[in-house]
């Protein structure tokens, strides 16, 4: 394995050297699953319906093949199997969340589904049986179809509901969970589900219901943590945070005018949920560029709804730790034309964006491998915001066969790994954890299960979606326990 290693970074060419310094004895180390993405059971023990399940029914071309999360790994089954996985990765931690609709199948808090709590009881006690820290993700894209048709994330009723929910969880799982993820990727909820329609509920209402459900996760955002901190903290002594995501926005000259539009991307797509959080209000530049173009629109305000001053006081400083999911990086340059009319965020920041044809690709459109962008946009988050306790809570590689021989899921980790050591040493990043997507094969949404992420493959034409460990398992467990990422390591 050793060699092996050595080997194979010689041959990729390397990128950079990878860092030779040894991770932290108390580093974590886990991986990471969605409910909707493994669990399948869709309409099993009570289970309500949630947007995924409608819009995959009802619309068989919205993912490849018609793909959908009705059986997928069968995890609400199997996950005394996934469990077994998990602790002979030997991992630190597990990430995964609560399918909203399987605790509260209309979404509100009236109406409990015992079987749900005790699924996630049962998930969580066999994980502290096995030694492994459970992280929690409250709501990961799957919001119940009945607040859909309330209205969904736009509609400002739901931060209540949501709250109720959080609540709930903290209630029912809170002495055994000590890290609470309240969102996971915004951007992607209100973008591709409220914006461009990409995601569910695939609703296109580009630069205004997108903001309007920013604004309201951010303050259901808020709403939790300052629930959890009054009500909870005291007594299970946990952490709630929140994940975002961003790809590494690289200026594609070094012109003054290319810096500013990878500045300008940054606030967009990771300063639209951070800068509230951290350093209280929406980031300036994205107030005055989506004001100006509103105006010039026809429009008699900002579509970016405005918070108050009381507002901005109760969402500032609601993370105990920041969540950052990383894969990749972009080039981006001033938009020429100005495009005066495009409405959403990725017309209002006027930044024009795009992959180098050089870089390696992954099977997800989205994906290309540029491990030196992790250690650029980790630096950059500790800059912008007085360096926050931050965990990588996704970072993976996806490709079409799901083979077993997986090298190119291995030197990707590595090289991102790397990224993150490089930021600590280097750069001072305060990095806690490292958290691989994903533990399994799974359905990776619109693309159905033509992407395969997992460090193990499932069968998913057997009744039992068997899994087989990959290479890369072997990788990941000589990672966590060498806490090294080649031959022979330094110690600092
Ligand atoms: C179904 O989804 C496809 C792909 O997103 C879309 O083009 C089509 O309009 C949708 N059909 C309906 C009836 O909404
Ligand atoms: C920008 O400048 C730096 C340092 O001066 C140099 O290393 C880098 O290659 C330049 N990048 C581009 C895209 O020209
Ligand atoms: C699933 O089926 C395979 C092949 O029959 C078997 O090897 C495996 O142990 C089964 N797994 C479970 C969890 O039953
Ligand atoms: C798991 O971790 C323990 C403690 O660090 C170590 O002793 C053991 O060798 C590890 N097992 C594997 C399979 O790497």
């Amino acid at each position: 394995m050793m060699k092996f290693l050595y080997i194979l970074c010689s041959l990729a060419s390397c990128y950079a050297a990878l860092n030779n310094k040894k991770f932290p004895a108390d580093f974590m180390f886990g991986a990471a699953t969605s409910s909707y993405q493994i669990e399948g059971a869709w309409n099993e023990d009570g289970k309500g319906e949630n947007i995924w399940d409608y819009l995959l029914h009802t619309n068989r071309t919205y993912s490849l093949n018609g793909d959908n999360g009705d059986t997928t790994c069968n995890s609400y089954h199997n996950y005394k199997e996934d469990v077994a996985l998990l602790k002979n990765l030997n991992v630190t931690h597990y990430r995964f969340s609560i399918a909203w609709a399987r605790l509260l199948p209309n979404g509100h808090i009236n109406e409990i589904n015992e079987a749900g709590v005790e699924y996630y009881k049962n998930l969580i006690s066999e994980l502290r049986a096995n030694n492994i820290e459970p992280f929690v993700t409250i709501y990961h894209w799957d919001l119940p179809q009945a607040l859909q048709d309330e209205g969904g994330w736009p509609s400002s009723n739901i931060i209540d509901v949501y709250a109720d929910y959080a609540r709930l969880c903290f209630r029912l799982f809170g002495l055994d969970v000590k890290y609470w993820m309240t969102f996971n990727e915004p951007k992607q909820t209100c973008w591709q589900g409220y914006g461009v329609g990409t995601n569910a509920p695939g609703i296109k209402s580009p630069g205004i219901g997108e903001y309007w459900c920013a604004h309201n996760v951010l303050k259901a955002h808020a709403k939790a943590w300052h629930i959890y901190d009054e009500e909870f903290r005291p007594r299970q002594k946990g952490q709630v945070g929140i994940v975002i995501d961003s790809n590494w926005w690289e200026p594609a000259t070094n012109s003054s005018e290319d810096q500013e539009a990878s500045e300008t991307k940054l606030q967009f797509t990771f300063g639209l949920y951070a800068n509230p959080i951290f350093n209280g209000d929406y980031p300036e530049v994205m107030k005055s560029h989506i004001k100006r173009r509103s105006l010039a629109q026809g429009f008699q305000k900002s579509r970016l709804p405005e918070f108050t001053p009381k507002e901005i006081e109760y969402i500032k400083g609601t993370a105990d730790f920041l969540g950052v999911n990383m894969y990749s990086a972009s080039l981006v340059a001033a938009k020429q034309n100005q495009d005066v009319d495009g409405m959403g965020f990725d017309h209002d920041d006027e930044v024009k964006v795009w992959y180098s044809e050089s870089w390696k690709k992954g099977a997800s459109p989205w994906l290309v491998v540029t491990p030196w962008g992790m250690q650029k946009l980790l630096r950059w988050i500790k800059n912008q915001y007085n360096n926050p306790r931050m965990i990588v809570t996704e970072n993976g590689y996806s490709d079409y066969d799901g083979t077993l021989n997986d090298d190119d899921r291995i030197s990707y980790i590595q090289g991102y790994l790397s990224g993150v050591r490089d930021a600590m040493v280097e750069d001072g990043v305060n990095v806690f954890g490292y958290t691989v997507w994903s533990l399994l094969d799974n359905l990776e949404w619109v693309y159905g299960f033509t992407n395969k992420f997992g460090l193990y493959h499932v069968d998913f034409n057997s009744p039992n979606r068997t899994r087989t460990a990959k290479k890369s398992v072997g990788f990941y467990q000589n990672v966590i326990r060498t806490k090294c990422l080649v031959d022979e390591c330094i110690e600092i």
